[in-house]
This record gives C-alpha cells, sequence and structure tokens, in this order.
C-alpha cells in the first residue's frame, strides 16, 4: 500500500473535466483540508472557494457539528436496506415537504444525476397509471444550456453539447428549447415579451410533438451551471399555465437552486409557481453527504397505490438512497441554513457582491453583463460591449488561473456550449462575507487586467 501521508501522491487518478495532458506537473497538488470559505494545499496556501465545492457547501466548511451528527448515526444504525425505514430518513422526509408547503412524498437517491432519473421515471408511469392520455405520454422537455446529469437520461436532458458529444446516442424522447436569456434577447422585445416568447416556444413544442406523448417539463428555476440565466418574472408562471393547459407535468431541478443559494429556501419561490415534482441534492446536506431527493405532489404519490400483487408500485431501488447518515447530516444542515439565516446572508452579500463587481468592472469592454441572484452569479465575458462575440477561450481560461495563482478559486461554464464557455460563474458558500466578496472583485479585476496586458 503507498503511504498516504507522503507529500507525492500516487497518480493513478482520473479526474472529472480533465484534460490530463495539460496538468505539467500539477497533478501533484492536493488539497487537505477546508475551513468556512477557504481551502488549504499541502504548502499551506489558501484558496477562496467561490465555488462552494460544485455548488454545494453552503453552510461552509468545518462545521464540526455535522461531522458529530454522523459520528453518532455512524455508530448508531450506519446504514440500512432502503426499503426499511430509519427514523432520520422519515424525519427529513417530514422537514422537506413542511417546508415544502404543499403535500407530497420524498423518494431519496444519492446524487442530483439520479434525483432527475427517478423524476423521469415516476413522469412516465404516472401517466400510463392515471390513464391521462390515449397515448404513451413519455417525451421529456427541457432546456438548451440547463444541467441535469451525466447518467444517461439527465444527460439527454441536458442541454450542454460538450457534454454529450462522443457520448450520444443518448435514450429518445427528450427535446430541447431555448430558454430565456434576456442578456441576447432580440433586442426589439421587452424583458415580459422575451419571457412570453420563450414560453409560447415551450407550447408550440408541446403541440408540435403532439401534447398526448409529452410527459413533463424540466427546467431549474434559474440556470445556475449553464450561465445563470434568469427568467423573466412571468416566465415560469406562463410555462405553468401551458403545462396545466395540456396535461403536462412540471419538474423543476432545484439540485443548485434549492436551500438558500438564490436569496430565498427555494428558487421557485422567487417567482410563485410550484412544480408537480422537485429534485434536490448538492447543497441539501450542504456537500458533507451525498444526497438527492425527489419530491412528488400527493396526486402523482397516488397514482402509485395499485391492487397488492400488481405492479403499480415504483419499482426503483437506490441502495445509497435515504442513508441514514446522508439525511441525518442534511436535518443538521437544513437546520443550520434556517437557523443562521444564511438565506438571508446569500441575498445581502449577493446584492452587495454585485454592486461591487459593477462599480469595478461594468465599463470594462470584456465584462459584457453582469447578473445573478443571492450567491448564484455570474460574469459574461465578451470581446466587445457591442458585438457580444463570446471572449475567446484563452482569455477566459487565463483569468481563471491568474485567479486561482493569487488565492482565488473561479469557475465558469466549462465544457457546455461550443464556443460559448465564456461566463465566469460565482457561486460561494452562503456564509460569505463582504470582505471576501471584495477579494473576489479584486481577483476578476486583477486577472481581467492580467489577459488585457
Ligand atoms: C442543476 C443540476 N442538476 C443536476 C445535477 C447533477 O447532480 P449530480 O452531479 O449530483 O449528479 C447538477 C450538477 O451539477 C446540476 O447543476
Amino acid at each position: 500500500m503507498p503511504d498516504s501521508t507522503s507529500k507525492a501522491l500516487p497518480d493513478q487518478l482520473w479526474r472529472p473535466l480533465t484534460q490530463h495532458r495539460n496538468l505539467q506537473g500539477k497533478d501533484s497538488h492536493f488539497i487537505v483540508e477546508a475551513k468556512g470559505c477557504y481551502l488549504t494545499d499541502q504548502d499551506g496556501k489558501s484558496y477562496l472557494d467561490t465555488l462552494a465545492g460544485l455548488w454545494c457547501v453552503n453552510v461552509g466548511y468545518g462545521r464540526q457539528e455535522l461531522a458529530d451528527v454522523a459520528q453518532a448515526q455512524m455508530s448508531r444504525l450506519p446504514y440500512l436496506n432502503p426499503t426499511l425505514t430509519a427514523e432520520p430518513t422519515a424525519t427529513f422526509a417530514n422537514t422537506l415537504q413542511e417546508l415544502l408547503g404543499f403535500e407530497g412524498h420524498v423518494y431519496f437517491s444519492s446524487s442530483g444525476s439520479e434525483a432527475n432519473e427517478t423524476a423521469f421515471k415516476m413522469v412516465r408511469q404516472h401517466h400510463l397509471q392515471a390513464g391521462t392520455s390515449g397515448q404513451r405520454r413519455f417525451k421529456i422537455i427541457s432546456r438548451y444550456r440547463a444541467y441535469h446529469g451525466n447518467t444517461m437520461g439527465a444527460l439527454a436532458a441536458t442541454g450542454q453539447a460538450e457534454r454529450k458529444i462522443g457520448y450520444e446516442p443518448g435514450p429518445p424522447g427528450f427535446v430541447h428549447v431555448m430558454p430565456p436569456y434576456p442578456y441576447r434577447a432580440h433586442p426589439k422585445l421587452t424583458l415580459e415579451e422575451h419571457g412570453e416568447e420563450c414560453a409560447h416556444q415551450i407550447e408550440e413544442t408541446i403541440i408540435y410533438e403532439g401534447s398526448d406523448t409529452v410527459a413533463a417539463v424540466i427546467m431549474e428555476p434559474i440556470i445556475s451551471g449553464g450561465g445563470v440565466l434568469i427568467p423573466p418574472d412571468n416566465y415560469l408562471p406562463r410555462v405553468r399555465e401551458i403545462c396545466d393547459r395540456y396535461g403536462v407535468l412540471l419538474i423543476f431541478d432545484e439540485v443548485v437552486s434549492g436551500f438558500g443559494r438564490t436569496g430565498s429556501l427555494f428558487g421557485h419561490s422567487h417567482f410563485d409557481t410550484l412544480p408537480d415534482i422537485i429534485t434536490f441534492a448538492k447543497g441539501l446536506a450542504s456537500g458533507y453527504m451525498p444526497i438527492g431527493a425527489t419530491v412528488a405532489r400527493e396526486e402523482i404519490f397516488e397514482s402509485f397505490l395499485g391492487e397488492p400483487g400488481d405492479i403499480s408500485h415504483f419499482r426503483q431501488v437506490n441502495t445509497f438512497g435515504g442513508h441514514p447518515v446522508a439525511t441525518a447530516v442534511a436535518q443538521k444542515a437544513v437546520t443550520i441554513t434556517l437557523e443562521e439565516d444564511l438565506t438571508g446572508n446569500a441575498r445581502d452579500v449577493g446584492e452587495y457582491l454585485r454592486g461591487q463587481l459593477q462599480s469595478a468592472l461594468g465599463e470594462h469592454p470584456h465584462v459584457g453583463d453582469i447578473r445573478g441572484m443571492g450567491l448564484l452569479n455570474a460574469v459574461e465575458l465578451v470581446e466587445d460591449k457591442e458585438s457580444k462575440t463570446p471572449l475567446r477561450e484563452a482569455g477566459v481560461t487565463g483569468l481563471i488561473a491568474h485567479a486561482f495563482e493569487n488565492g482565488v478559486l473561479l469557475g465558469r461554464n466549462g465544457n457546455t456550449i461550443p464556443g460559448r464557455c465564456n461566463i465566469l460563474l460565482i457561486s460561494p458558500p452562503l456564509i460569505l462575507n463582504r470582505m471576501d466578496a471584495d477579494k473576489i472583485v479584486e481577483a476578476v479585476v486583477a486577472g481581467l487586467g492580467a489577459i488585457s496586458e
């Protein structure tokens, strides 16, 4: 066995989203610990993590109380066959339902991809058993730029070509439409007209596909990894109306926007629109344990209540779904989020961050748009403000590398749309303070300076 305490790590690790040829010796770089919003590497250098891990460590790193809950649960009941009931899992399902404010049932898995796969199976089986159509309703409409996961169904719903090229064909029955994108909307449309037009495209797609074949529309209330696209206020309510008109179910993927990130407990709360199914993962246990959840309204759950001995029940199991340690930790992470009003902090510090970015960079020729909600933020980089041509790849990666050298880890919409991975993403832990927000602004300013030289 290699000595895990030695400084030089054995390099058999195949990293995600990484061109290993470009690592150039950096593969011996590793992170040893983290506290609050900061990571520390093996040389003691610290990095402000503006991505909260991968949009998940909402309560910040190093929370002893979460480690304590995990340890206690591991000692008492470290695992349970998910067809049996563990107390923390049932309790957390209730908590989720209460917070959402509508009657429903919660199915647990261990990731966002699985939560979405689960939703797709649920809507198909629901339509079959509820007899909502003479046809078999199986199609899922989703949007370009959105990411819904890496498993084949969730990937098929994903609207990011770079994540799919080389792995297709995926399963059939997935159809894409354009999302609202105010910064690049037709200049003659008002914001409201843009929202109306994008919702109208969903209606047209349902009709063109044959409304009796469409099972559901899935969307993030606010597209996150695809570039932080905030819809006009009228869009989600209109999509809800359209779905209802055609008997199509509406799924909200709140894997990123759930639990405080946007300055509201849920992303959909900003738009006063409820879905039929909602999926969570990432921030649910604040990244301390893997967990995913699919919450279905009671009417959907009830369509699975057939006769004993038939196969009308949901025939899926996830070995690690409803893991008692994950649900116990999630319960505590949600409690911390509520007790410390991290949602309020995300709202306040997010607004401050965007204000500071705007005053430092609003006039910069390479900054096309600064946008966000709470601590879900983006800076769209362009060659120039008039053409809005996406900034060249080397410029974006150069800025990020410069920031990293200077101790700030920034993200971008990498490997999404060919030639359009030009959006910086800033989505830090929800405990971020104003001093750290200033540090992020300084890093973006300095990075832009370095690539403009
Ligand atoms: C909106 C959204 N949905 C689903 C997923 C998939 O989650 P996971 O990586 O846990 O499978 C992600 C992951 O980034 C996501 O951002």
